[in-house]
């Protein structure tokens, strides 16, 4: 009798215990501010910097801020940066074990940020994470259960990053996650859009979701080409820099794969590269199974370092070095390492840049660990506000002059470049293993809007021989396009070979040029090929008579263009009514142009319409023209490669009709229209 009651109370009390707890996780989380009234009703304000009211998104001058919850948000980025002051919360009761939020903005410790405050002291802190893109948040309160505590936060600083988000201030007994890119995967792969929404390109690589920028760590290993990219788990928008991963067999079908560098502890991975370190230098693996080396910039605490990381299961998962990082010059703007294996001098050589001061640095290393520094080049080249990134050095061999070969040394301007914003220029000269010198003035990389930051694939066989590129085909000023659930893709890859050619503008001077073609393998996508009668080109232009079955603006469309007398001819591709872009030879000055100006979608930035012009020599009286096009974006390969337009744009319909321009004098000749399948759905 006694045993029953004993035990029945044992039940009584431990099922008393599991509903305690039951309701401890399950009790409702208690909403501390949401700024949804659109108000700052309970909250004390000072200063300028918090405005009148929560703010509904992003303020004038600010990048797109994302990650937020419902209509209204804190942002003190009111008046920009330099504002500042403080809002402080009514007071409340510590009921739940954790205090979660939303925060996003600046990096610096102390001067932006939400504290807690029980008794008028600080208890706990938290400063942005160098993102307009929101993340989740908490403090684990436990200790002050039952006591009155106040929120404040604080927006001290007055330059760069120098404001704070704030959202859903909740207490809660269940913090979320950081943020949950699998949650976000899981769904986005059973939409019914997956990898099909109107403006995604087919026949170009683009991440499942979110935000991405550089190309990163191309390099081939083991029968598969890996690329890595800058990408931002949390959101659409640029930050939480980190490497997200694919491979391909053939360089037209990618296969995603899991992150591979997360940003971590408030370091960034920002843009770097990739090695096989085939004689095990670094100690990272064997020589039998040679590890991959990637070497990346850590961006952080105040400062860029360069990192390194391996993996020695091809590529699916990466430790980062104990002892990184391996070079640290103490300096904000040290970064984007290219790294390749010198065999003259028996001994990796490292370009990287000191971004701000547009000098590239070259360093020496018999480990991948230990750099010494070899020799400095800059400034140079466009006279442009300083600023170089993404350096690549590489030798190429020259098609018209048998046997030599010569060094292309390549660096990007955030701002200024040939068709406004960011670019890319290239130098052609030697490098004896210490030193690069140029032979000739800097020359633009590509005359388009959208093509940045390209590098190229490291341990392509001997037996393939190629040097292929591929670059971020997307501008900075006008990063933010009109796409979701991700931005941006990249070029097509392109292989890399010198020319000496006679100079565009008709003097009779020779130069080296960088041909770039896209990859033979991309033909591989084409699923007809139709010779186009595009001989009547007349004005006004006119629709080609039997096109084909045009249902995806997924096409490659090649040409020769004779102008005659004429000033101009070309193609337009028509999305609409009053909806074209037009791909031409300008006469005067003697250029070919992509003009965007009425593409689509060309209001979402101030800068994005344009026409963009690469000077172009005509070779017996004719100019070459391969335009690829793939939804939202087209690349054009001039001459066969020595000049190319890329740019992005945003069409309202992907059933496009072709017209062809000119005058009685004018010839278009050669034309054919390749349809090409999509790289995603076979
Ligand atoms: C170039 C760049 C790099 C940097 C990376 C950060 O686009 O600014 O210099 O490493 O992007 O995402």
């Amino acid at each position: 009798m006694l045993m029953k009651s004993s035990n029945q109370f044992t039940a009584i009390y431990s099922l008393l215990v599991v509903l305690n707890c039951l309701t401890a996780v399950f009790a409702e989380d208690l909403v501390i501010a949401d700024f949804e009234s659109g108000t700052y009703d309970g909250w004390t304000v000072t200063g300028e910097a918090f405005g009148a009211a929560p703010a509904a998104g992003d303020l004038p001058g600010q990048m797109e801020v994302s990650g937020y919850r419902g209509a209204h948000l804190v942002n003190t980025f009111f008046n920009g940066d330099a504002t500042i002051g403080n809002a402080t919360s009514r007071e409340f009761r510590i009921e739940r074990s954790h205090i979660a939020f939303l925060i996003g903005g600046g990096p610096h410790k102390d001067s932006v940020g939400m504290e807690l405050l029980i008794d008028g002291n600080r208890v706990r802190a938290k400063t942005g994470p160098e993102s307009e893109s929101l993340e989740s948040a908490n403090w684990d309160v436990r200790e002050f259960a039952g006591k009155t505590a106040t929120l404040r936060i604080f927006d001290k600083a007055t330059g760069g990053w120098g404001h704070i988000l704030i959202d859903q201030i909740v207490q809660t007994n269940e913090p979320p996650e950081r943020f949950d890119l699998t949650g976000q995967l899981a769904d986005y792969r059973k939409s019914a859009d997956y990898l099909n929404e109107a403006l995604r390109p087919q026949a170009h690589f683009t991440p499942e979701i979110n935000w991405m920028n550089d190309p990163n760590g191309l390099v081939f290993h083991n029968g598969e080409y890996h690329l890595f990219y800058q990408c931002n788990p949390a959101g659409n928008s640029w930050g939480h820099m980190s490497w997200g991963h694919a491979v391909s067999r053939d360089l037209a079908h990618w296969k995603h794969l899991p992150l591979a560098l997360p940003e971590e502890d408030g370091v960034m991975a920002f843009s770097g590269c990739c090695v096989v370190d085939h004689n095990n230098t670094s100690g990272f693996g064997s020589t039998t199974r040679p590890p991959m080396v990637a070497v990346y910039t850590g961006h952080g605490h105040g400062k860029q370092v360069q990192n390194l990381a391996y993996s020695n299961d091809d590529g699916r998962t990466w430790t980062k070095h104990a002892n990184n990082p391996v070079l640290d010059l103490n300096n904000p703007d040290f970064r984007d390492p290219k790294v390749f294996w010198h065999a003259p001098t028996k001994r990796w050589i490292m370009v990287v840049s000191l971004a701000v001061e547009k000098v590239l640095v070259f360093y020496a290393s018999v480990d991948l660990k230990r750099w010494i520094e070899l020799s400095r080049f800059g400034p140079a080249g466009a006279k442009t506000k300083p600023n170089w990134e993404c350096p690549d050095l590489f030798e190429l061999p020259v098609e018209n002059e048998a046997g030599r070969k010569l060094w292309v040394l390549e660096a990007d301007m955030g701002s200024g470049s040939v068709a406004g914003g960011s670019g890319g220029e290239y130098f052609v000269g030697e490098f004896d293993g210490t030193t690069f010198t140029t032979l000739q003035d800097a020359q633009w990389v590509d005359y388009g809007r959208d093509f940045y930051a390209p590098v190229s694939w490291s341990d392509i066989p001997e037996s393939d021989g190629r040097r292929i590129w591929l670059g971020w085909f997307n501008n900075w000023e006008t990063c933010l396009v009109p796409t979701s659930p991700w931005r941006s893709c990249l070029s097509v890859p392109r292989t890399l070979t010198l020319r000496k050619v006679p100079a565009a503008d008709g003097t009779r001077t020779q130069r080296y040029v960088m041909m770039q073609r896209p990859v033979t393998e991309l033909s591989k996508l084409t699923t007809s090929t139709i010779p186009l009668d595009t001989t009547q080109a007349t004005w006004p232009p006119a629709a080609i008579t039997n096109p084909g079955d045009m249902t995806d603006m997924n096409f490659a469309l090649s040409a020769t263009l004779q102008p005659g007398t004429a000033r101009s001819c070309g193609f337009r591709i028509r999305t609409g009514d009053d909806e074209f872009t037009e791909v031409g030879y300008d006469s005067d000055p003697g250029v070919v142009y992509v003009d965007r100006k009425k593409s689509g979608n060309v209001n979402f930035h101030k800068a994005f319409a344009g026409r963009h012009e690469a000077p172009t020599r005509l070779i017996d009286g004719a100019a070459s023209v391969h335009v690829i096009v793939d939804r939202s974006s087209i690349e054009v390969f001039i001459n066969d490669g020595e000049a190319v337009i890329s740019d992005r744009i945003f069409p309202s319909s992907q059933t496009p009709t072709i017209e062809v321009f000119g005058d009685r004098t004018a010839r278009v000749t050669n034309t054919t229209l390749q349809q090409r399948k999509s790289i995603w759905h076979r």
